[in-house]
This record gives structure tokens, C-alpha cells and sequence, in this order.
């Protein structure tokens, strides 16, 4: 059986989108059956839509102060869906511990920073500020902590003289594309097999 996966964004969702390309190929263990969305007008709906599928979206403007609400709305959601894994691709809200503990071991994150270094925002310009020769993307686990969990794979981007945080970010975004699809495949491929 395929494992379900949803996916939450924010934004544009360019890592989305290359989550859903990877699932499409044949004989991949997962397949995408959400993407879900804390803002109505994050880019990446539309194109989630565009290759057929389900897109859902809890404002979470909806939930002033109440973040268990806002939680408690989006487990709500993908329970219905049956969703096996949870990968977050530019889901910029915090998420608290019951709800990451409703999904422990079964909710991924990218995070554009070589962690435990720069957890949190503005990675690329820390990174540059630090001084670092070197930069680039991780996922993980999520767990209660934020950017914490056990880190299932990172790429590393050289920082290049007269780098911006702007072009350093393009340059981890290009690393972040074919890091969390193959890291999403061995999981997804694992998780299946236990
Ligand atoms: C990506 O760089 C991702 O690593 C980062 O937001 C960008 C989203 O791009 N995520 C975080 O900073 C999470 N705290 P995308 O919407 O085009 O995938």
C-alpha cells in the first residue's frame, strides 16, 4: 500500500512541487494526497491544484491567539485525508507539542541552514554575518523543539565571495529541490517496510 502524504506551505511551495514530481514517478512508496495551506494566497495552492490535488487551507488569521485551535484544524484535516507523513516545505508557522507529538517520527522539514546551526530565520544572512565558507539546506524530524529534530539528510553550497543573502538563498533553494524528494523517498521507503 502507498504511504499519504501531505504537505504543508506557506508560500510559493518550490519545494512542493518537486515533492510532487518525485511522487508521480513509478514504483515511489508515498503519494501526495494533500497540500495544505495556513494562507489563502500561498502560491503554491494553485499549482498543487493544477496537478490534481486536494489542497485545504486553515488560515490561521482565523485562530488570533488560539494556536491549539489552529492545530487542532489542520490535524482535523489531515486525519480525514488519512495522511501517513507530513512533510512541511516553507511552513512558516511554529507548530506546538501535541500537535507535533500527534505525528512524531512521521513529520518531516526542510530548513535552509546546515543544522544545528541557524535555526529559526534569516539563515542565509546569519551564515554570511558568521563568516561561513560553507552553507546549505537540512530536513529533519520535527519534533517539539523548533529546527531540532534528528536529521535525516543535509547539501552543502559553497558561500562565494560577494554573496548576498538573496543569492545565497537561490543557491541553497537549488540544493533544497533534490535533497528533501530523495529524503522523503528512502523515508517513505523505510516507513513502509517496518
Ligand atoms: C525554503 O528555502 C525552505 O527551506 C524555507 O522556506 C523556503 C520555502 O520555499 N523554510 C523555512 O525557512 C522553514 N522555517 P518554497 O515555498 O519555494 O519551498
Amino acid at each position: 500500500m502507498t504511504l499519504r502524504v501531505a504537505i504543508l506551505i506557506s508560500g510559493g511551495g518550490s519545494n512542493m512541487v518537486r515533492l510532487l514530481e518525485d511522487m508521480a514517478e513509478p514504483g515511489h512508496a508515498a503519494e501526495p494526497v494533500l497540500v495544505l495551506a495556513n494562507d489563502p494566497t500561498a502560491g503554491g495552492l494553485a499549482k498543487a491544484a493544477a496537478q490534481g490535488i486536494a489542497t485545504s487551507v486553515v488560515d490561521h488569521r482565523d485562530f488570533k491567539g488560539d494556536r491549539a485551535g489552529f492545530e487542532a484544524a489542520i490535524d482535523k484535516v489531515l486525519r480525514k485525508a488519512d495522511v501517513d507523513i507530513v512533510c512541511l516545505a516553507g511552513f512558516m508557522r511554529i507548530l506546538g507539542a501535541d500537535f507535533v507529538g500527534g505525528w512524531e517520527g512521521r513529520m518531516l522539514n526542510i530548513h535552509p541552514s546546515l543544522l544545528p546551526k541557524y535555526k529559526g530565520l534569516h539563515t542565509h544572512q546569519r551564515a554570511l554575518d558568521a563568516g561561513d565558507t560553507e552553507h546549505g539546506c537540512s530536513v529533519h524530524l520535527v519534533t517539539p523543539a523548533l529546527d531540532d529534530g534528528p536529521i535525516l539528510g543535509q547539501a552543502t553550497v559553497p558561500v562565494q565571495e560577494g554573496d548576498t543573502a538573496d543569492t545565497l538563498a537561490a543557491r541553497v533553494l537549488k540544493e533544497e529541490h533534490q535533497l528533501y524528494p530523495k529524503v522523503l523517498r528512502e523515508f517513505a521507503t523505510s516507513l513502509k517496510a517496518e
